[in-house]
């Protein structure tokens, strides 16, 4: 089991390292990130490389039996880089080319960038892909800036001539004949930039995925070259709206899936989910928690330290579901710079605190714990990326629909089920699950939908799913076979109201005529809210918690369905 975190030696003196290794022993602290913001450092100006310090950072933490996890510092290029190649600094969609004075100021299409990140990788992999303590790689950090320059529109149009092969189908799929947008010649495309009103639906989720493509590109660059170090390779992923990265895509690419889990609400059903969601992306393969905070409320209002005690327990939620280790950002809070105010595993008044007390306490536990058991899940809940950005769009029928809450919403009823639930992505196979649930898909392929009418167990589909195709057109007619009815109209809500059983409904709800299925609950004009088509069942609208946990409990366990609702029908 690891146990450690990001430690960035070069923001201290040579004499605190002392200090550093002998805090990790005491703590156990087995692994530690480095380089990740070293790039200045290893390489002051262009062409000068200075190794010295990172060389004696190795050497310290082997002599103390501390393995690295090292990192390619291409997430934040130095100012002379910047200075050298301006046309590698970001641009915004209004234009605005950013300058340097942050992080991750960079454009992973521009040629100079990726010519330096593979030179950083291929130097590091020879310096030190033969140390004794170098336990895997860690390629960038959190793969995530959206860049709208040139050298990414040049890209944009090679990645959509490869997945439309011709104009015709391009403008065919993106509906183009729509506010005269047809294009007659590849170079007028441009990526999604600054508009009028509305942009092109189509467009903006193709240049989502392009990005993730383009960003696994870099990724995978950087790890060609340091594979053949023997050791294995990684990135941590980040999760959040912003971050156009298809994890089932990225996770076929990393020797283990390496996460990210900031919680910013419940912190136990917070990090449950993202600890749910890397087993799955590994789908078997090992996995590691690579960053947690011990800092909870990391927003511009307050930074806070952690309750009592929630260290640990979002830790062992990590590591119940199989991760491998247990890693923070950051060891030592900074003294300075931009994230001095974030907490680390010894803050700033040292080691005398609850948080490094803790953190100690946290070092024994997991080295006495023993593997936790692997359980199977019995359910599993469908997860799509590209499902989120389409929901992330304007211009849909209510701008209160919210993919993550949808998927949230039955993972934390289940979590405190007791629960270990599977994601799955829309072509898995779900045979192994007896319940797969299928939050607000909006679009969905056709491999896709005859995947869900193949299962053999329940699936629960709610509402606003398979309503559009990959390319967000819609399926017109409504019909959805498998599950024996047909969505006439879609009518969300402005206010809650009270279905047949009693349950507050929210958000939305859904006209549906019966082609075969039953109605289970109806709306309180009489027509169908939740459907049963032999296992293939549909809610049409927003649960509140307890009447979808009653649903849930329901469908696994019928024998406590609650009287006069479900198991009467
Ligand atoms: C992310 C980054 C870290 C650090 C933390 C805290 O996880 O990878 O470098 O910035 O957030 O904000």
């Amino acid at each position: 089991m690891y146990f450690g975190g990001d430690y960035n030696p070069e923001q201290w003196p040579e004499d605190v390292w002392h200090d550093d290794v002998a805090l990790m022993r005491r703590a156990r602290v087995n692994l530690v990130t480095i380089g990740v913001f070293s790039w200045s450092s290893i390489q002051p100006a262009p062409g000068r490389w200075e190794f010295g310090r990172l060389d004696r950072v190795f050497d310290l933490l082997h002599a103390n039996g501390i393995a690295i996890n090292l990192a390619t510092p291409t997430a934040s290029p130095p100012p002379w880089f910047g200075r050298r190649h301006p046309d590698t600094l970001t641009v915004t969609a209004d234009g605005t080319r950013l300058s340097h004075g942050s992080r991750d100021t960079y454009c992973v299409s521009a040629p100079a960038y990726r010519e330096a990140s593979k030179e950083l990788a291929s130097v590091l992999a020879e310096r030190y892909g033969g140390h004794p303590a170098l336990a895997m790689w860690h390629v960038h950090n959190e793969y995530g800036t959206r860049c709208h320059c040139d050298h990414v529109a040049r890209a944009f149009r090679a990645w959509l001539r490869a997945r439309h092969g011709d104009l015709a189908t391009l403008n065919e799929r993106w509906t183009t004949a729509f506010w005269s947008q047809g294009y007659s010649d590849w170079d007028e495309i441009e990526p999604p930039r600054a508009t009028q009103w509305l942009p092109n639906p189509s467009q903006l989720l193709d240049f989502r995925r392009f990005l993730s493509d383009e960003m696994l590109a870099h990724y995978v660059e950087q790890r060609d070259l340091l594979r053949p170090t023997g050791k294995p390779v990684t990135t941590n992923f980040a999760f959040g709206a912003w971050v156009p990265v298809d994890h089932w895509k990225w996770a076929r690419e990393v020797d283990l899936v390496a996460v990210d889990d900031y919680p910013t609400g419940d912190l136990a059903e917070e990090s449950a989910f993202t600890a749910d969601l890397a087993r799955s992306w590994a789908g078997g393969k090992p996995w590691i928690l690579m960053e947690q905070a011990a800092a909870v409320e990391y927003t511009p209002r307050r930074t806070l330290p952690r309750p009592p005690g929630d260290l640990a327990r979002t830790t062992l939620i990590h590591v119940e579901r199989g991760s491998i280790g247990a890693m923070f950002f950051q060891w030592r809070a900074s003294r300075g710079g931009a994230e001095q105010w974030f907490h680390g595993m010894v803050p700033h008044a040292g080691p005398d605190t609850r948080t490094f007390r803790e953190i100690t306490a946290l070092g024994e536990t997991l080295a006495a714990l023993p593997t936790p058991a692997a359980r199977t899940p019995e359910v599993a809940i469908v997860w799509d990326d590209e499902a989120w950005w389409a929901l992330q769009g304007r211009g849909l029928p209510s701008q209160d629909l919210d993919y993550l809450e949808a998927v949230k919403q039955p993972h934390r009823l289940l979590y405190r089920a007791g629960h270990h639930v599977a994601f799955v992505h829309p072509e898995h196979d779900f045979s192994p699950y007896r319940l797969v649930i299928v939050p607000s898909l909006l679009p969905v392929t056709g491999t896709a939908l005859a995947n869900l009418a193949a299962h053999r167990g329940a699936v629960l589909m709610s509402y606003f799913s398979a309503v559009t195709d990959e390319h967000l057109r819609v399926r017109l007619g409504g019909r959805l076979p498998a599950f024996g009815i047909t969505i006439k109209e879609h009518r969300p809500l402005a206010a809650p109201l009270t279905l047949s059983d009693g349950a507050e409904a929210s958000l939305w709800s859904e006209e549906i005529a019966l082609d075969g299925a039953e109605a289970v609950v109806s709306y309180p004009d009489g027509t169908p809210a939740l459907t049963r088509f032999g296992k293939a069942w549909y809610l049409s609208t927003r649960l509140a918690d307890k009447a979808y946990e009653n649903l849930l409990t329901c469908l696994l366990r019928p024998t406590y369905c609650p009287t006069g609702t479900y198991e009467e029908r």
